[in-house]
């Protein structure tokens, strides 16, 4: 087993186990890739004020997520497909999680159901959902994440059509994988991924095959997948989703002050500052430049978090002092899925708390919950002076 110490050493194992379709999935952007590159760099630029002589023992990552427990401030974001980069990967993911003690969130575009991690977990999941036509669908879906016992559901807002992702296009993207003389040669290289999911029968999407009306295989599935996401959304529709779930509400996908404000008029516990990882408006900013105009606009009236471009502890450290409540990881976590497991996911979390522990303590803060804006240097002009 390699020595793993941070990320980029389970995104290498990821790449070398996964077929390249799946791994290919997971770490690409929309078109020139540029909002994805972003979201990465521009953490970079942000830096840490070190402080010394400050009394750093008993440490605490511990804070609470719309009013939940949690071990430190970061969530698993909803991934789809994330059965295909290891077999039954959500519900190794969500074990993992919780575990940990932080909030797993399902995506709608998940292998596994939202029955089959609720039978494979004893605490309460994150249902994301995206927003459909398809009314019976939709009720349909809360009322399983109800049934689930589902204690938040996330509605993604800023996917109504698909940002074009090439590599996907070139690679034949399906799940089950389509059998082609490449995708067979790929995964022939990839045998202990093979095993595994020989051993599964979950391989196709769990919470659509078999829910959603005509859908009964995956060819139906890849035309219900086009019809159904719906153009048309405003937010009247998101209202109407409000009402279907009595429940804690997150609103995903918020880049701009405009729509933050309109997520706390719908009744939102929380959003998520999120460009979706760069993967549908390519040339949107980066999230962490989003954030603080955001934070100015709604952060006295709703919980703010923020994902895309997360990839350490110092990462999660710099969006709390911006002002998130939350960070959460979407490829981080993959990565570690995709390398080993369930055991990688942990990996993961555990690379993400130590450096968080260790960059807070060295910033001279004992409490994740003290932190503030005093232990960064940000660029100035970093949100942008954009006419
Ligand atoms: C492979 C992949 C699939 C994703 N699928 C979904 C999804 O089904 N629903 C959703 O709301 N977001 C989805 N996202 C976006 C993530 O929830 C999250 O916003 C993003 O991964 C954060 O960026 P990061 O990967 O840089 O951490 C997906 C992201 C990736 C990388």
């Amino acid at each position: 087993m390699p020595t793993i110490t941070n990320i980029e050493d389970l995104k290498r194992l990821h790449r070398r186990r996964a077929p390249k379709m799946f791994y290919d999935y997971c770490e690409s952007g929309s078109w020139s890739e540029q909002t994805f590159r972003e979201n990465t760099s521009d953490f970079d630029q942000i830096r840490l004020r070190q402080r010394v002589a400050i009394d750093m023992a008993n440490r605490s990552t511990a804070t609470q997520l719309i009013g939940q427990d949690v071990a430190m401030p970061v969530a698993l974001a909803p991934v789809g497909l994330t059965g295909m980069q290891n077999a039954d990967g959500e519900i190794k993911a969500a074990k993992a999680a919780e575990k940990f003690g932080v909030p797993y969130c399902l995506s709608t575009m998940s292998i596994c159901s939202i029955e089959d991690v609720a039978a494979n977990t004893s605490k309460p999941f994150w249902m994301q959902v995206y927003t459909l036509k398809d009314d019976d669908f939709m009720r349909g879906l809360f009322d399983r994440a109800k049934a689930a016992n589902c204690s938040a559901a996330v509605i993604t807002v800023d996917l109504q059509l698909l940002g074009q992702r090439h590599k996907d296009l070139k690679n034949g993207l399906s799940a089950p994988p389509k059998l082609t003389p490449k995708s067979i040669a790929n995964m022939a290289t990839k045998v202990p991924w093979g095993l595994e999911m020989l051993q599964t029968k979950r391989r196709f999407f769990g919470n659509i095959v078999g829910h959603a009306k005509g859908v009964n295989d995956p060819a139906s599935l890849t035309t219900w997948t086009a019809e159904s996401f719906d153009q048309s959304l405003n937010w009247d529709r998101i209202r109407e989703f409000r009402k279907m779930w009595n429940g804690p509400l997150i609103i995903k996908g918020i880049l701009d002050p405009r729509d933050a404000i309109e997520a706390c008029n719908v009744g939102a516990d929380a959003i998520v500052v999120s460009n979706h990882g760069g993967r549908q408006l390519d040339g949107a900013l980066s999230s962490i430049r989003a954030l603080e105009p955001i934070m100015d606009a709604v952060g006295d009236k709703i919980e703010v978090h923020l994902d895309s471009g997360i990839r350490s502890g110092q990462d999660v450290l710099k969006a709390v002092a911006m002002g998130a409540k939350g960070a959460w990881i979407g490829r981080a976590y993959i990565y570690g899925l995709g390398a080993m497991g369930e055991a990688g996911v942990t990996k993961a979390l555990e690379v993400i708390h130590k450096e968080l522990d260790t960059s807070m303590a060295l910033c001279g803060h004992r409490d994740v919950n003290t932190v503030d804006r005093d232990i960064l240097m940000v660029p100035k002009n970093f949100s942008g002076d954009w006419s």
